[in-house]
């Protein structure tokens, strides 16, 4: 295989380059430290470092193409390869273009949206995303992992929501760490983005966000810092947004200090690519890996060749005008060699795997525990071949492919499923299925050259569009209607938020006209974000799909069918309006160019709702099953938690239907009385069980004084006040099933 080939090409060359010592370790590399495996890393670091010469070290620290930075060939430092990202391993592109490059085998599996993922709320789930896209990094000799990306959903108009885990911070963390330590595992580097607070594509290059310390502490950071001191990220992102002032990619308050300093973060930041505007911010804020500044890459224009980034030659001309310190210098040049002898220099690291078998189960897999079945009332699903001889399929996303598209997690797959193919499939010959398309939405299907080559076109106007659906409806059994949102730009799409909360294209319209002519009608969403849903009432079932990647026909077939029992739960409150969520009611989006206010503070999502009691379409932690839950006992081990104590608090859970399935089990602790406003209750637990119809099964959770805390922002730290608290235990956060109260003394 050319990959194979490449790579026995590549340790040829090595191997000749040390015989004629010709640009290779000279004799000195003969007892090199650093290139000594068995010696620590810090030790082997020092060692590179005091053989680099200024040029060397500079040019450690900037992109030499879109995607890559310069190793050290003198002494046998590899380049550094880094590929988006976060959803599979994005295809080749030119050297300095962002097109595809048209290489022939660089296909790969599309795991499922983040989105999806964290609806799973099933951190195994995560370190079976982070093994298997880890494994196809590494097969295709990817050092860094653009992703996963943790900025919290604070609205439903973010056009990147689908790339992150939802409103949580407490969820957030749980299901970023085991994806990072798959990823690692591969002797590839997670890269955690955007750090920090880039909740909004409006804007995003420019805008300040104004946040409280105590929203940044309790709600923006808590993944990235759970990403870095449990996960141990090799590498963050720097978001492309400004705050306090300076952009992210050089910020002193939130590289500086918080990161480098209060956690201890020992990898490389890297910048968003062209998130770089300043050498002396960039040199003393944090910044240690500069890409995608603009540059035409080559020397047509040397003004804007990859050497005058910003912390190329203009650095290493304040360095020898004596300007900035070596010391600084060296830090950077560390952190880098650190994330390269991690990833590049490490020959122990797995040889990894592309489109295997087991990865296309995986994401099958996880696309079926993530789908969330919203509302049932079990008269279509599941769907039922003795009820449904004829079942109309109706809606453009039920065509549509949807890993091309939406910005820089576009991906160019061997094979996706969709939702079609992966009902008619399931189907087989137990009953009829025609489709109809109902709407017309985005019809491109290419995407920086990688082209679906799907022919999405139609002649019929919108009024003919609906008029044959609704013929082809009165005549199914059942209909599936399989709408949403799309990766076009002004949808879920990175670069630009949705203008409005509905359904685009006509789509309510076109659910109504359905459930008139077919009340056994259920509406399947292919989006990563929440729409407004005015015809709720009028439909029997409601179905959020995601992005599924490459197996999303298949693994929502799963789910229709029955095959696979729906076990996922909301990762972000479905508002019934925008005004219902808090950065609207109360914030600000988009702001303007210079600043946007998050006012509501720590008041996001479900404590917005909880707060002004304002019920949601579907809340947080929502999700149903075909099979019921009962649960029982609430109870805990103590009454009274001490300073170094832990609770314990368990429930009986039983399946009292009939048929196996999964249940999210949630733990939500509130505090009575507090000296700073508090939400009405937090995500503090979660674990997922599966149950056998009639089995009972206990869930225990370990509740300590630190998940009692909040972020004191007079005195700069956290901090549990004595008092009453209640653990409530539930199946989401509308739907507690119990509760305890406790006391900390
Ligand atoms: C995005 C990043 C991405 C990078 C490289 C940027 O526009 O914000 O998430 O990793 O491009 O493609």
């Amino acid at each position: 295989m050319t990959k194979n080939l490449t790579r026995t090409i590549a340790g040829t060359l090595f191997g000749l380059a040390l015989a004629v010592g010709c640009g290779a370790p000279d004799s000195r590399t003969a007892e090199a430290v650093y290139l000594d495996e068995t010696q620590p890393l810090e030790k082997r670091i020092d060692d590179a470092l005091g053989r680099m010469t200024l040029k060397e070290k500079i040019a450690m620290l900037h992109a030499q193409s879109k995607f890559s930075s310069a190793g050290v060939p003198r002494l046998g430092i590899p380049e550094l390869w880094c590929t988006d990202g976060p959803h599979g391993i994005r295809p080749e592109v030119y050297w300095n273009r962002w097109d595809q490059a048209e290489w022939t085998n660089d296909s790969c599996t599309a795991y499922p949206a983040l989105t999806c993922l964290a609806a799973t709320w099933n951190p195994e789930m995560s370190a079976l995303y982070g093994k298997s896209i880890g494994e196809e990094a590494r097969y295709r000799e990817k050092d860094v992992l653009l992703g996963p990306g943790v900025n919290i959903y604070r609205t439903p108009l973010n056009g990147r929501n689908f790339e992150y885990m939802g409103e949580d911070p407490y969820l957030a963390s749980r299901m970023v760490v085991p994806y990072i330590q798959g990823v690692q595992e591969n002797g590839v580097a997670a890269c955690v983005k955007h750090f920090a607070l880039n909740n909004q594509e409006s804007y995003r290059l420019c805008t300040d966000v104004s946040v409280d310390d105590r929203a940044l502490h309790e709600i923006y950071l808590p993944a990235f810092k759970a990403a870095v001191q449990e996960g141990g990220a090799w590498s963050i992102m720097g978001a492309y947004n400004k705050y306090k002032g300076q952009h992210c990619c050089h910020n002193r308050y939130l590289l500086n200090d918080i990161l480098k300093r209060d956690w201890g973060f020992d990898g490389a930041v890297i910048s968003d690519w062209g998130g770089t505007h300043d050498t002396k911010e960039a040199v003393e804020y944090g910044l240690d890996l500069e890409f995608g500044t603009w540059s035409d890459g080559m020397s047509t224009n040397p003004a804007i060749a990859y050497d005058q980034y910003y912390l190329a030659a203009p650095y290493r001309e304040m360095i020898e005008r004596g300007e900035a310190s070596e010391e600084l210098l060296d830090d950077k040049v560390r952190r880098v060699l650190r994330l390269n002898f991690r990833t590049a220099m490490n020959s122990r690291k797995p040889f990894g795997s592309l489109n295997s078998p087991e990865h296309h189960a995986a994401a099958r897999r996880i696309a079926g525990e993530g789908i969330v079945l919203l509302k049932n009332d079990g008269k279509v699903l599941p769907i039922d071949p003795q009820q449904t001889k004829k079942l109309l399929v109706v809606g453009e996303n039920a065509i549509k492919g949807m890993t091309i598209g939406g910005g820089s997690s576009s991906l160019k797959v061997q094979r996706e499923y969709t939702p079609l193919e992966g009902i008619v499939a399931a189907a087989g010959d137990r009953m009829e299925v025609v489709y109809e398309r109902g709407y017309l939405g985005h019809l491109a299907t290419s995407y920086n050259g990688v082209d679906s080559k799907q022919n999405l076109s139609d002649d019929r106007s919108a009024a003919e569009l609906i008029a044959d659906a609704v013929a082809a409806a009165r005549e199914a059994d059942a209909v599936l209607f399989i709408g949403g949102l799309n990766k076009a730009w002004g949808q879920d799409a990175e670069g630009g938020d949705r203008r409005e909360m509905g359904l685009p294209y006509g789509q309510d319209s076109l659910i109504e006209a359905l459930a008139e002519a077919n009340p056994r009608t259920a509406v399947v969403f292919v989006s990563g974000n929440a729409v407004a849903m005015p015809w709720i009432d009028r439909v029997p079932a409601v179905v959020q799909g995601w992005f599924g990647g490459s197996q999303a026909g298949l693994a929502l077939a799963d789910v229709l069918f029955g095959e696979v029992n729906p076990s996922g739960k909301l990762p972000f409150t479905f508002p019934r309006r925008l005004e219902d969520n808090s950065a609207h009611a109360l914030g600000e989006h988009p702001g303007t160019r210079d600043s946007v206010r998050y006012r509501e503070g720590i008041f996001v999502g479900y404590r917005w709702h909880e707060r002004q009691r304002i019920a949601p379409l579907f809340a947080f932690g929502h999700g149903l099953s075909y099979t019921t839950f009962d649960y029982a006992n609430v109870r805990a081990d103590r009454k009274t938690l001490s300073r170094s104590g832990r609770i314990r608090v368990s429930v009986d859970v039983t399946n009292t239907g009939d048929r196996a399935g999964k249940e999210v089990v949630q733990l939500y602790i509130g505090d009575r009385e507090s000296a700073l406003p508090r939400p009405v209750k937090e995500l503090k637990g979660f674990s997922k069980v599966s149950l056998e119809p009639g089995e009972t099964r206990t869930v225990s959770f370990e509740i300590t004084p630190e998940a009692l805390q909040y972020y004191d922002d007079a005195k700069g730290l956290w901090t549990a006040e004595e008092g009453i608290f209640d653990a409530w235990v539930g199946a989401a956060s509308d739907d507690i099933r119990g509760s305890v109260e406790f006391t900390l003394k």
